[in-house]
C-alpha cells in the first residue's frame, strides 16, 4: 500500500505518473498534499527508469487552489515565518520534463501548478483562472509572474485583477498550453508524448529543458551563451556520438544515458 493519501502513483513505461486524488476538495493544494506532491516528484525525477514524469488531476478537477479551509484562519505573521507555500517552489528544481494533463478546473494554485510544469495539454472542459482577487488576496504561487509571461500583461492583468476563468481554446490560443484535446484523450495523449520524451537521451533532454528555462532568466546574449556551453557540454557524451553515427548509419540511436 502507499503511503500517499492525496497523490496515487503509476509507471507507464518509462513514464511516472501522478494523479492528485483529494476528490472531496477538487484537489485543494492543501501543504500535505503539496509535502507529497514534492515526495513523488523527487523520487520519479531519481528513478533511472523515468524518462518524463506527467501530473493530472480528475475529470472535474486539476486543482481548485491552495486550500482555503487551511488559509482562513491564518495570519500575516503565521505565514511570513513559515515560508507559507515555499516548498511549492520545489517543482522547479526537477530535472526531468514535467507535462500538465489538465482537466476541470485548474485555478488559483492549480494553474500555478500547471504553469510550473514544462508541458500543458488540457482537456475541451478545462478551465483555467486566477481567481485570488476574489478572496481579497493575489496569486501567491508564481501566478502573477509565470502567466505574464506566457500570455503578455495586457491579457494577464485582465484575467488576474477580473478573477474570470479562461477556457482551454483561450489558453491554447493565447500560447499558454500546447494542445488542446478530447477530455478522455488527455492523459493518453500525454502519457503518449512523456514517453517520446523519455525514448530520448536523458542528459540532452535535461539539458534542453535548463536551456528553454533559462530564456526567462536571462538576457538574449547570456542566454545564448548558455545554451552553447551546454551544447558543448553534450559532446562530452557517449550518447553524441551514437546519436550522430546511427543517423549517418541509417539506424535507431542506442541510448545509455552517458
Ligand atoms: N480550497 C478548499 N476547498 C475547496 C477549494 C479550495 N481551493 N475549492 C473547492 N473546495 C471544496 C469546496 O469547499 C467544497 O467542499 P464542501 O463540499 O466541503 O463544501 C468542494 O470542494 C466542492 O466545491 P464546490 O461545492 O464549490 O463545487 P462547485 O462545482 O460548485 O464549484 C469551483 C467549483 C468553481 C472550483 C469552486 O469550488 C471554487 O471556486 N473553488 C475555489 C477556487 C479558488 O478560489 N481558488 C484559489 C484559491 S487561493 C490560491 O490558490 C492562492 C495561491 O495563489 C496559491
Amino acid at each position: 500500500p502507499s503511503k500517499h493519501k492525496y497523490v496515487l502513483i503509476e509507471s507507464h513505461d518509462k513514464v511516472g505518473l501522478i494523479t492528485l486524488n483529494r476528490p472531496k476538495a477538487l484537489n485543494a493544494l492543501s501543504t500535505d498534499l503539496f509535502h507529497e506532491l514534492n515526495d513523488v516528484l523527487e523520487k520519479f525525477d531519481n528513478d533511472p527508469n523515468v524518462g518524463a514524469i506527467v501530473i493530472t488531476g480528475s475529470e472535474r478537477a486539476f486543482a481548485a487552489g491552495a486550500d482555503i479551509k487551511e488559509m482562513v484562519d491564518k495570519t500575516f505573521a503565521q505565514v511570513y515565518k513559515k515560508n507559507f507555500l515555499g516548498d511549492w517552489g520545489k517543482i522547479n528544481g526537477i530535472k526531468k520534463p514535467i507535462i500538465a494533463a489538465v482537466n476541470g478546473f485548474a485555478l488559483g494554485g492549480g494553474c500555478e501548478l500547471a504553469m510550473s510544469c514544462d508541458i500543458i495539454y488540457a482537456g475541451e472542459n478545462a478551465k483555467f483562472g486566477q481567481p485570488e482577487i476574489k478572496l481579497g488576496v493575489i496569486p501567491g504561487a508564481g501566478g502573477t509572474q509565470r502567466l505574464t509571461r506566457a500570455i503578455g500583461k495586457s491579457k494577464a492583468m485582465e484575467i488576474i485583477l477580473s478573477g474570470r476563468n479562461f477556457t482551454a481554446q483561450e489558453a491554447e490560443k493565447w500560447g499558454l498550453v500546447s494542445k488542446v484535446l478530447p477530455v478522455d484523450k488527455v492523459l493518453e495523449e500525454a502519457i503518449k508524448l512523456g514517453q517520446e520524451i523519455a525514448s530520448f537521451s536523458q542528459p540532452s533532454i535535461q539539458a534542453a529543458k535548463e536551456s528553454v528555462n533559462q530564456a526567462y532568466e536571462l538576457s538574449l546574449n547570456e542566454g545564448n551563451h548558455f545554451e552553447r556551453r551546454l551544447f558543448y557540454g553534450l559532446f562530452s557524451l557517449r550518447d553524441k556520438k551514437e546519436g550522430m553515427e546511427a543517423f549517418l548509419e541509417k539506424r535507431d540511436a542506442k541510448w545509455t544515458n552517458e
